[in-house]
């Protein structure tokens, strides 16, 4: 490893096997998240001077411990829907408005009259919507989301700029939403843009902010600037570790230069991905055309990312992680499709059988909010470690 790198740091579960034994003993599948892995990275980020503001894009795990955690770190919670929002207000005790931010994307107009009336930061990122409800909008401050035009990220189906995307404002309307905005005497005091999901270029805030900060200029009654989230996690082995300290750097520099806006950014996968583990019991061990498969108790259901975006996860056996002697297997769920595959060619103790444990690894983030009872199959539990108590 080259020095000043970031190097992989072993993964918290392992020293947790016995724990994470009993509590699938209890039942899967079965969701575990680490407190003090989501602390541990939302600390990464609160550490970076240049950034003012850190919101927790709930999406990807709205579990009440959870966000009370990251709200005790200094973070603010943002919602892409009322139910997001109504969720944050009923479980994070204390919780100020001024630390809510609601991004939606082609929500009814009750929503948006709603989060005026809880008090919360409201972005917009269509003109159709100010000329639609203009009652809704006049006379209040709220934040415009841009489309820098094109996307970022882990898959195409997580790019979110670009003429295929549905979100954002694009940059040649920037003028003609100014207009609009200012007949309904609607301020723009932020700007937003996220381009993307798991986002391996730790420059690539730095430019999102560069181009904002420019357009913020010429505005005028901006304020605070918006860089979104997307920072990526290693699934895989060989993923490059993302680094961070590369990350804040670019962002010191940068708001060097425009020192005058305050920098938010809204990860969310970062900080929970790494502390959710899925637990699932080996159903059946079969051999079809030379292909081995290891079934699990959930698969797409439990965990949608495999099929959904091809994603990788790392799958071990807990009853028998010091087994030398492996061997590749499909690993498979439940599921009557085809797709239902958590990871293909994986290797595996070839003693493998009925009744073991898998580890389903980096699950923390758009697992347990993404599953279904797809096939009415009953949705996993989820437990809570914290000072190593299970809540
Ligand atoms: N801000 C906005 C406006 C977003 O749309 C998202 C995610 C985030 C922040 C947080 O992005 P993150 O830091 O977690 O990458 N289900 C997909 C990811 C969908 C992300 C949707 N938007 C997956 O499992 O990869």
């Amino acid at each position: 490893l080259a020095v000043g790198r970031p190097q992989r740091p072993a993964s918290w579960w392992v020293g947790r096997r016995d724990q994470l034994l009993a509590r699938a003993a209890v039942g899967t599948p079965r969701y575990v998240y680490d407190l003090a892995t989501v602390r541990d990275h939302a600390r990464m980020l609160t550490g970076t001077a240049a950034v003012d503001q850190c919101f927790f894009a709930i999406k990807a795990n709205p579990h009440p411990a959870i966000l009370r955690a990251i709200a005790a770190e200094g973070f603010g919670l943002e919602c892409v829907s009322l139910g997001e929002i109504e969720h944050v207000f009923a479980h994070v005790p204390g919780l100020s408005p001024r630390n809510v931010l609601f991004t939606p994307s082609f929500a009814p107009r009750r929503e948006y009259e709603a989060a005026f009336d809880h008090g919360v930061t409201v972005t917009i990122d269509n003109i159709e919507a100010l000329r639609r409800w203009p009652e809704v909008f006049r006379g209040r401050t709220a934040w415009l989301r841009l489309d820098l035009g094109h996307g970022e990220g882990h898959h195409a189906k997580v790019k979110t700029g670009g003429v295929a995307a549905k979100f954002g404002l694009p940059l040649a309307k920037v003028d003609a939403f100014l207009d609009a905005a200012r007949d309904i005497d609607l301020r723009i005091s932020g700007l937003h843009a996220h381009l993307g999901s798991g986002i391996d270029d730790a420059g690539h805030w730095h430019g999102v902010y560069a181009h904002l900060a420019g357009l913020a200029d010429m505005i005028g009654t901006v304020e605070t600037i918006d860089i979104g989230g997307g920072l990526p996690v290693p699934y895989a082995p060989e993923s490059p570790l993302f680094d961070v300290a590369l990350w804040r750097a670019g962002l010191d520099e940068i708001k060097a230069s425009y020192p005058r806006y305050r920098l938010v950014v809204e990860p969310g996968r970062y900080l929970v991905a790494e502390a959710g583990v899925l637990l699932l019991s080996v159903t059946q061990v079969v051999e079809k055309d030379g292909v081995r498969r290891v079934g699990a108790d959930a698969g797409m259901n439990a965990l949608m990312r495999p099929s959904v975006y091809d994603a990788y996860h790392g799958i071990h056996n807990l009853d028998r992680l010091d087994d030398t002697e492996l061997t590749e297997f499909d690993v498979v769920g439940p599921i009557c499709e085809s797709g239902d595959v958590l990871g293909h060619g994986r290797p595996l103790p070839a003693a493998t059988a009925e009744g073991d444990v898998l580890l389903v690894a980096d699950t923390g983030a758009y697992g347990m909010v993404m599953a279904n009872t797809y096939n009415l199959r009953a949705l996993p539990a989820e437990d809570i470690l914290d000072e190593g108590g299970i809540e």
